[in-house]
């Protein structure tokens, strides 16, 4: 079990000005930054980044949201990070998403659902190392 998970805020909730409550709300969860940058995907770092969904019907939609506007990059670190910031996130949809949790208090749809978090401890580090240098992630 690793202490670390990746993390974006995703273009719809930095566009709605919503960037620093989630990083609050992630900081006040037990999650240290260790590793942050504000940058914009283009549809082809976009589209790599998310090559696991390549198949999926929504993933010519996925790669247009995520790089329609910045997003957020960030390496947290945490005990238990992927399975405690899964729960401090919710539910990708957040109309399922429990009371209280990041997706539940800024997302508004399943696609446009304000942040991600790795979904394990080896995409932790892939999805990590995508965004920062190994310079960056000390
Ligand atoms: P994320 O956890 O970042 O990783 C994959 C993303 O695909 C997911 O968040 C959602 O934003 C998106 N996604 C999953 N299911 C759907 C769907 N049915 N329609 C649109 N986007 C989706």
């Amino acid at each position: 079990m690793s202490n670390r998970t990746f993390t974006m805020v995703k273009p719809d909730a930095t566009g709605k000005g919503y960037t620093g409550a989630i990083l609050d709300q992630m900081i006040k969860g037990g999650f240290a930054i260790k590793a942050m940058k504000w940058t914009r995907l283009t549809p082809e770092q976009a589209g790599e980044f998310y090559a696991i969904h390549k198949e999926r019907p929504f993933y010519g939609e996925l790669v247009e949201f995520m790089s329609s506007g910045p997003i957020v990059a960030a390496i947290l670190e945490k005990e238990n990070a992927v399975a405690d910031f899964r729960k401090l996130i919710g539910a990708t949809n957040p109309a399922q998403a429990e009371e209280g949790t990041i997706r539940k208090n800024f997302a508004s749809s399943v696609g446009e659902n304000a942040v991600h978090g790795s979904d394990s401890d080896e995409n932790a580090i892939i999805e990590g190392s995508f965004f920062f240098s190994g310079l960056e992630r000390f």
